[in-house]
């Protein structure tokens, strides 16, 4: 049967809806005022443009490290690999320091990079654009790298892995 999206339950259903959305797994960094390493887990990661380079992330303005990105030059996208779930989970914890152990270093633009995972895009805070609850952070990608390997999935609330393949 078809769930209707009627207005009492349209918040409900979306939600649901969107959990049949997969994605990759990003984590974004960036540092705050004082120089602090912040950072979140995405899945609402998204490639925007080609000429020049943009990528957007949403980010809820419910989260802690908002003020850092919302003041911040530029930031950071992690794409992670399918061994690095830890690293997600860390990363979607509030509270504490997530840099812990982690081996970040310091990008020629003051923000923190985690080792390469599966990708790494070092953006300037192009634009930031509320929306809801929500805010777009716009990047224009300045320096970006990729490996090989095989991603971290994300899709009905759950870490996934692409099936395994011949010879994999
Ligand atoms: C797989 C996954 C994807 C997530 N995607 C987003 C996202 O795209 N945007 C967002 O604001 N929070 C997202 N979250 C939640 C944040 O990672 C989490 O609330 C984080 O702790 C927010 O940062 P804070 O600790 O500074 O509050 C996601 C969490 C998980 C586990």
């Amino acid at each position: 049967m078809l769930a209707e999206t009627t207005a009492p339950d349209v918040a409900a259903l979306a939600r649901d809806a969107f959990a049949r959305w997969a994605s990759g797994v990003a984590v974004v960094t960036t540092a705050d005022a004082e120089g602090r390493y912040r950072g979140f887990t995405a899945s609402s990661f998204s490639s925007v443009s080609l000429a020049p380079p943009l990528v957007l992330v949403c980010l809820d303005r419910g989260a802690e490290c908002l003020e850092a990105f919302a003041r911040s030059d530029g930031f950071a996208v992690h794409v992670l690999r399918r061994d690095q779930r830890d690293l997600a989970a860390r990363f979607a914890r509030r509270g504490g320091d997530k840099f812990a152990g982690t081996r970040a270093s310091l990008s020629a633009d003051g923000v923190p990079l985690l080792p390469l995972g599966l990708a790494r895009l070092e953006c300037r805070t192009e634009r930031r654009v509320p929306a809801g609850d929500h805010v777009i952070l716009i990047g224009e990608v300045r320096r970006a790298e990729a490996a090989d390997g095989e991603p971290l999935l994300y899709y009905r609330r759950g870490y996934h892995h692409l099936p395994d393949g011949p010879g994999s």
